[in-house]
């Protein structure tokens, strides 16, 4: 036997609620992934690839082609240049990318902030790479940022912050102000950021995305992850791309070449055309997905949760407060039996879970997956 590096972490909750949904036949909204397909031409240029024999290593960085398409992109939906030879790096999974990053800038004993409820990849790389995740909690219920109470956890230890925008659990954006708040506190302690934005289209009622790009100090010392997965509803692909500065991009290859080495090719050549071909797209998803929310928050106006639309992501939590003061663990394995419809416990994306109960659904379903899941919960 061996001593574990990471003794309290076991099977993350996604592989746990999706198990039992498959086991009770339950409609699975836990697990954040579409259950419709990517665009047609998508697939189409994935096999016509596959095919024509692009089944070998792509260049570490990845294909050039592919990192000027992101290029563009970056210039025409966020107005932010960069240089795709020493800024962008193509990764397999923006898990992949965080993980890097994090072992490229985090050394023994450093501290790292960061903002609970959060994705749960963020601590074990944190404490692979030595360092020790210092839990900031969101505020109860709004899920805003406290930046006085982040100002006060810095210490002459602290390397890094990690934030996530528009976010995952709870369907919150951070706002401009938030922007700048982050922007004075990493400049001022001369801190590095982790910007996990792979939700950046995603984001409803005419609300704007505030990428740690657009924002100079943050530009200066940030690594930004993006996920096609994501984007393109390919998330069993992995594949997105990380944009750093030329000397922080140096160092996050330096660990990305012995962790994976490569992203996959075939995808990198498909996700390049269709970039090329329909550069428009990511614009169309606020509306799909607002939509896709609107269908879900309507269907539910008769039940007994309390529901405050998702500001981004294709997640929407429910408040069950008036439902049931059970634990959120168990009452989301409890629905997944009793009522066919298994979600995600937010409370496991916390260190110390606060005195709330919420379910997080993903809507990034078909229509009628989403009315028949309401009905359901609108008996319960
Ligand atoms: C907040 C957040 N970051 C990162 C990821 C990972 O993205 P990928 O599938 O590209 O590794 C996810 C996936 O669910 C996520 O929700």
């Amino acid at each position: 036997m061996i001593d574990s590096k990471l003794p309290g972490v076991g099977t993350t909750i996604f592989t746990r609620m999706s198990a039992l949904a498959n086991e009770c036949g339950a409609i699975n909204l836990s697990q954040g992934f579409p259950d419709f397909d990517a665009p047609q031409a998508l697939l189409d240029a994935m096999s016509r690839h596959v095919l024509a024999g692009h089944n070998q290593y792509a260049p570490m960085a990845g294909l050039l082609s592919l990192r000027e398409q992101i290029a563009a992109q970056l210039l025409l939906h966020r107005d932010v240049n960069c240089d795709p030879d020493s800024e962008i790096t193509v990764v397999p999974g923006a898990t992949e990318g965080i993980y890097c990053a994090v072992m490229a800038c985090v050394a023994r004993g450093d501290e790292v902030i960061v903002l609970d409820p959060c994705y749960d990849s963020y601590e074990p790389a944190i404490t692979l790479a030595g360092g020790r995740a210092v839990h900031i909690p969101l505020a109860l219920h709004s899920f805003g940022v406290d930046w006085q109470r982040v100002a006060d956890a810095i210490t002459p230890r602290t390397r890094l912050i990690m934030v996530n925008s528009p976010h995952n659990p709870c369907g919150v954006a951070l706002s401009l102000e938030d922007m700048l708040q982050l922007q004075d506190l990493v400049e001022r302690h001369n801190l590095l950021l982790i910007s996990d934005e792979v939700y950046e289209h995603l984001v409803f009622d005419g609300r704007q995305h505030h990428s740690a790009l657009q924002f100079p100090a943050l530009r200066q010392r940030c690594f930004a992850l993006f996920s096609f997965g994501k984007t393109y509803s390919v998330t069993g692909w992995k594949t997105g791309y990380c944009v750093a500065p030329p000397a922080l991009t140096a160092e996050l290859r330096k660990v990305h070449q012995f962790v994976c080495f490569v992203a996959v090719t075939p995808v990198q050549l498909a996700v390049a055309d269709f970039m090329a071909a329909a550069p428009d797209y990511p614009a169309t998803l606020a509306a799909f997905y607002q939509h896709k929310r609107d269908t879900f928050c309507s269907a539910l106006r008769g039940s007994r949760f309390r529901v405050t639309p998702s500001a981004g992501t294709y997640f929407q939590l429910l408040d069950y407060s008036a439902i049931s003061d059970a634990p959120d663990r168990e009452l989301a394995e409890d629905w997944t039996r009793r009522h066919g419809i298994a979600s995600i416990p937010i409370s496991v994306f916390y260190e110390e879970p606060p005195q709330q109960h919420y379910l997080r659904f993903c809507f990034a379903k078909t229509d009628e997956v989403l009315l028949q899941v309401a009905e359901r919960l609108c008996e319960i």
